[in-house]
């Protein structure tokens, strides 16, 4: 059962009668801090007797004279301030685990209504070969959806690629001006890649130079107003508040310098590479002729569409094959070339309705609060990445009747989703549960966005590649550390791959999304501490005791005698087994798959405590070794389903 839904349940029945609006004092109700006061803590009694106007431990004893609990828990107890300790009662445990461990669904009940609910995550730029800013996207959103899935709603996923954009325009420029036909006829997908990777080096190379100056002016500008901030400061030493604008000013500076810095470093690489400088003189207008690419393939300028037709398929079998490698398949991958035809009527009726304007020769929308305009037409005439997830929200609201729609995208993009969703909005689409699931950057050990050494994006299949290798050394070493190594060649080989891709999505999932957070293969392999693999050793540990004992799970998952609550840790293993519920019902609440993760780790480690204090095999009690090998089983079906809505398969032998 989940406990603490049904105790909130309780409370906020209660609550009613004495407060409009009872949801955020039910949330109060948590579970314990510290077990010694019981398994749940009911806190809102302060903040109630605040409101109104009483003394708080009256307002806690009447709560607790009203809420009947009697079914669920021992006797309440008030503490210190006016604290509502509650105790579960040990019968009511050991019956719901009895209930849970022969529950195929593990205690975790089906929304009683299930929503709509469109998921668009990984949504990368085709015609590039996905890279490690990719994966956050891809394993939050899959575990979204599995997660939203597995409580019974209808999801659909919807792959939003970047097929249309700028990036093609420099594509069909590198095309045209530096192909090499035999890298292309061998290897679609690397030569175009190569080519966008150019084009865009050498537009880099012009936009910068142009820039430099402008950015040199900056930079001088801020050193003049760092001096004048530090001479106010030293006027009064004791101000913290002018310190903290010469430390604000300091950043800034230090920020300017080193956009400086990376320019010249950009720019010197051009320079100091005789063919590239010579390219880079031949094609001194190539950021304006490269946009021009674009706007004819939009304009349905015959040979770029042609091109772009010929390029399409290669860069999506490339794309499929990174997504089978991972385990995923999307219900859509509508991109953005699926909302071309709509704009233009998108457009106009931004304009009939009043909500698009037209400025400076673009078309905006501008929203109250945000001085940027959301431009849906620029002045060339061209529409935007924002014109077409306006069509896009039409046809996930018209077409696929979405409920509620999560943009699974880096943090960078929250001012696009702001304006996005306050246009939708405007256009009548208030009512649908549009969410911007933001997340932050991976970084390397210098803290700036994780790159190779030589400073190359890290690319995807290398990474993935890479975690499998080393996942490789572990297993080897395991197994070969054994008396006698059980594990045949293709066994390492598949184990490596659980390890590997596990370690790497666990280590994603597990940070607060909108944090940064940086990647060490070393922590994510680790066989203890908040990792995919200890997880995975628990299963299989779980297995191994199967194996020892010669039961088969299925016969384990049939037996239905007693659970016993012999021990407090049994007790308290019995207890978390119940929380899985909970766990994935926070899940959805906040969009949060860090809270699974920290839900699995809680629940290996007090396996692994049971573990040790309680014999299973050895156990001489029939009753109390059948209770205490259902315990094991159940608490490897929670961890095995826990890590598969993660994305993230187990072992049973590692
Ligand atoms: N292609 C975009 C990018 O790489 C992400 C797309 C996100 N989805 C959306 N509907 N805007 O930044």
């Amino acid at each position: 059962m989940n406990f603490q839904a049904e105790l909130r349940r309780k409370l906020r029945a209660t609550l009613e009668g004495l407060v409009p609006d009872p949801e955020p004092f039910a949330a109060m109700l948590r579970p314990a801090q510290d077990p010694r006061f019981g398994d749940f803590q009911i806190n809102c009694a302060m903040p109630l007797a605040a409101q109104m106007g009483r003394p708080a431990r009256d307002v806690a004893q009447q709560l607790v004279d009203s809420l009947d609990l009697d079914d669920l828990c021992d006797a309440p107890e008030i503490a210190g301030p006016g604290f509502i300790n509650l105790r579960l009662r040990d019968d009511l445990i050991a019956a719901e685990t009895r209930k849970l461990l022969s529950d195929e669904r593990l205690g975790v009940p089906v929304v009683p209504s299930s929503k709509v609910v469109v998921i668009d995550y990984s949504g990368p730029n085709v015609a590039k070969p996905m890279h490690v800013g990719h994966l956050r996207s891809t394993v939050l959103g899959r575990s979204l959806e599995l997660v939203m899935r597995h409580l019974g709603h209808q999801v659909i996923t919807d792959n939003h690629l970047g097929d249309w954009g700028t990036q093609f325009g420099m594509i069909l420029y590198g095309y045209k001006n530096f192909r090499d036909d035999a890298a292309y006829q061998s290897a679609p997908v690397q030569e175009l890649a190569r080519l966008y990777r150019l084009v865009n080096q050498l537009c880099d190379y012009h936009d910068l130079r142009a820039e430099l100056p402008k950015l040199r002016d900056s930079l001088a500008e801020q050193q003049q107003q760092v001096a004048s901030d530090e001479s106010a400061a030293a006027a009064q030493p004791k101000n913290k508040d002018l310190a903290k604008v010469v430390k604000k000013s300091r950043e800034v500076l230090d920020e300017r310098a080193a956009a400086i810095a990376s320019a010249e470093k950009k720019i010197a690489a051009v320079d100091s590479d005789a063919q590239l400088a010579a390219l880079a003189a031949a094609h001194p207008r190539i950021s304006e002729l490269a946009r021009l690419e674009t706007a004819k393939l939009h304009a349905g300028d015959e040979e770029n569409v042609r091109l772009w037709n010929e390029f399409l398929p290669a860069c999506l079998d490339a794309l499929n094959a990174m997504y089978r490698r991972l385990g995923i398949s999307f219900d859509l991958t509508l991109g953005e070339s699926f909302y071309n035809p709509m704009l233009a009527e998108v457009v106009r009726e931004l304009q009939d309705h009043k909500i698009a304007v037209e400025s400076d020769g673009a078309v905006c929308v501008f929203i109250e609060g945000n001085a940027a305009p959301f431009i849906v037409r620029k002045a060339d005439g061209a529409f935007s990445y924002a014109t077409s997830d306006i069509a896009t929200i039409k046809y996930r609201v018209e077409t696929l009747h979405a409920d509620v729609i999560l943009y699974v995208v880096d943090a960078r993009q929250s001012e696009h989703f702001e304006l996005l969703f306050a246009t939708a909005a405007k256009l009548g689409y208030g009512g649908i549960d549009c969410r911007h699931i933001k997340f932050g950057t991976i970084l390397g050990n210098d803290r700036r966005p994780y790159k190779t050494r030589s400073g190359d994006t890290v690319g995807l299949e290398s990474l993935l590649n890479e975690g499998i290798e080393r996942a490789r050394a572990i297993v080897d070493e395991n197994d070969n550390s054994k008396p006698t190594p059980e594990l045949s060649e293709e066994q390492r080989a598949r184990i490596a791959e659980i390890v590997g891709l596990g370690g790497i999505f666990y280590a994603d999932l597990k940070h607060n999304r909108e944090s940064d957070y940086v990647f060490s293969w070393d922590k994510m392999l680790a066989k203890t501490g908040d990792t995919a693999t200890y997880i995975q050793y628990a299963y299989a540990r779980v297995m191994g005791i199967l194996r020892k004992g010669d039961y088969a799970a299925d016969d384990v998952r049939k037996l239905s005698g007693p659970i016993h609550l012999a021990t407090p840790t049994e007790r308290r293993l019995a207890l978390q087994l119940n929380r899985f519920a909970t766990a994935l019902d926070d899940v959805v609440a906040e969009y949060r798959p860090n809270l699974l993760t920290q839900y699995l780790f809680e629940t290996a480690n007090i396996f692994a405590a049971f573990f040790d204090e309680c014999p299973v095999l050895k156990e001489a009690d029939a009753s109390l070794k059948e209770s205490r090998l259902r315990l094991c089983l159940g608490t490897a079906d929670i961890l095995r389903t826990g890590l598969r809505l993660l994305g993230i398969q187990v072992a049973e032998q590692m």
